[in-house]
């Protein structure tokens, strides 16, 4: 069936859109409605602010909330909420706090928390030229312009670090751009940033206009092409370790203890030299940081983007952990670029959101920073411990088995009769439901 286009769509009330999107794509199915319309909270006044978040809402989509307790960082305990589909996430996180909670836990670092922006602009003047201007008018100017802007977050001890002019016509022809650099404090900072930055594109706009540094027919050159923070944040980073005498490794696969730390350098090494590796290595670390980026109400795009960028900075893309094993000392840790807030954006508005944050002991962004990146560290420690001794299947397929079961309604005593029937055997979708007819027909 060919579809038409709709106009004002924004504009219908809720049941207008849902009438609309049943009807076109749905064959005016009722059935869809009601799976639309299940999802709606009960409460109209928390609906109407979950609708709210987004635009052209008609559902609610629903993610599991879990807990991984047991998280010892830096000598705080804490049971960490994470906002996940994937099954086997939350169960890896806890067995991994657990195993670091007699050892000593995670300890973090905060290196440095420096945010960028940008304004891209082309200018046909000589770079000296513009250098020159921007030293002695501009730079003043712009710290000037923004004054207001940046008046609250000064008060908290934030702002503006400094702003340059980066020089970037050997790349594209005349283009040049303001790289300001600022800290947010407990904010993410994006609205702030990019406030600034549109400020940034005006005043030079203005100022270039009213120099004498340029000809006419320079100034008529310049073109503000965007202004724009950089999800980028190479120079906001955060540390997260662990470590413990190899003695001490016990793992219980039955595997000794040297095998175990070689296998795992082994497979950090790895996923350090080899792409196609480190690409999974890596999403199963943010399988970790972006269960706590979306329960604490952050932007997991923003992580994603930042962290995979920050792998592939020298060129070639890798692991975001590292190991060694020195000395007969096993040392496992993450350098993880991430920005985030505590304050602004979802954080007052979703309740869950508020939740997550009580929870975590109402952390400022440094502390949030330090909390992500231990999970992700967790995370990986996790995953590498099954890859390199049972491998991952054996609690995937755990979990797999309990889906299967639910879709087809399986009673407790059913789903314990399969977690003995398949103890020693690789659970498969086929033998499963053959199985449960079996029982059944009994
Ligand atoms: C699955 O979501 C993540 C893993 O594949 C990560 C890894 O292989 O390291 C288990």
């Amino acid at each position: 069936m060919n579809h038409q286009p709709v106009e004002g769509f924004s504009k219908l009330t809720k049941q207008g859109k849902i009438d609309w999107i049943v009807n076109e794509y749905l064959e005016g199915n009722e059935e869809y409605q009601q799976i639309l319309k299940q999802y709606w909270n009960e409460d109209p006044d928390l609906q109407k602010l979950h609708e709210e978040f987004s635009e052209n809402t008609i559902s609610n989509f629903y993610m599991p909330y879990g807990i991984a307790p047991n998280f010892l960082i830096d000598g705080k305990l804490l049971a960490l909420p994470m906002a996940v589909e994937e099954s086997s996430v939350v169960a890896a996180a806890s067995k991994s706090a657990k195993f670091w909670l007699d050892k000593g836990g995670f300890k973090t670092t905060i290196i440095n928390t420096k945010k960028l922006g940008h304004t891209h602009f082309i200018f046909k003047v000589e770079s000296h030229k513009l250098q020159h201007f921007f030293n002695f008018k501009l730079k003043q100017k712009l710290f000037e312009a923004t004054e207001d802007i940046t008046k609250n977050m000064r008060s908290r001890g934030g702002g503006i670090l400094n702003i340059r002019l980066v020089d970037k016509t050997a790349e594209m022809d005349h283009y040049f751009q303001l790289k300001a650099s600022f800290d947010t404090v407990d904010s993410m900072g994006a609205n702030f940033i990019n406030s600034c930055l549109e400020q940034f594109g005006k005043t030079l706009k203005e100022e270039v206009a009213n120099a004498d540094d340029f000809t006419q027919e320079e100034k008529d050159s310049l073109q503000v092409v965007m202004n724009i923070l950089s999800n980028y944040t190479p120079d906001c980073i955060v540390r997260a370790e662990v470590s413990c005498k190899i003695d001490d490794l016990k793992d219980d696969s039955g595997i000794s203890n040297e095998e175990f730390a070689w296998k795992f350098k082994q497979a950090v090494t790895i996923a350090e030299i080899e792409p196609f590796r480190a690409t999974t290595h890596n999403k199963g670390i943010m399988n970790g940081v972006d269960a706590v980026v979306i329960a604490t109400g952050n932007d997991f795009r923003a992580t994603e983007a930042c962290a995979h960028a920050y792998a592939a900075r020298n060129g070639k893309y890798s692991s975001l952990t590292h190991c060694t094993t020195d000395n007969g000392v096993f040392r496992f840790w993450i350098d993880l670029p991430i920005s985030v807030g505590v304050v602004g954006g979802l954080t007052n508005l979703h309740p869950l959101v508020k939740f997550s944050l009580a929870l975590l002991g109402k952390p400022s962004a440094q502390e949030l920073m330090s909390i992500l990146a231990v999970s992700g560290l967790a995370q990986n420690f996790a995953a590498l411990r099954s890859l390199v001794t049972t491998g991952i299947q054996k609690g995937h397929m755990k979990m797999h088995l309990f889906n299967i079961l639910n879709q087809m309604g399986a009673t407790e005593e059913e789903k314990q009769y399969f977690v003995n029937y398949f103890k020693d055997k690789t659970v498969s979708h086929h033998e499963v439901i053959a199985e449960l007819e079996r029982i059944r027909n009994k």
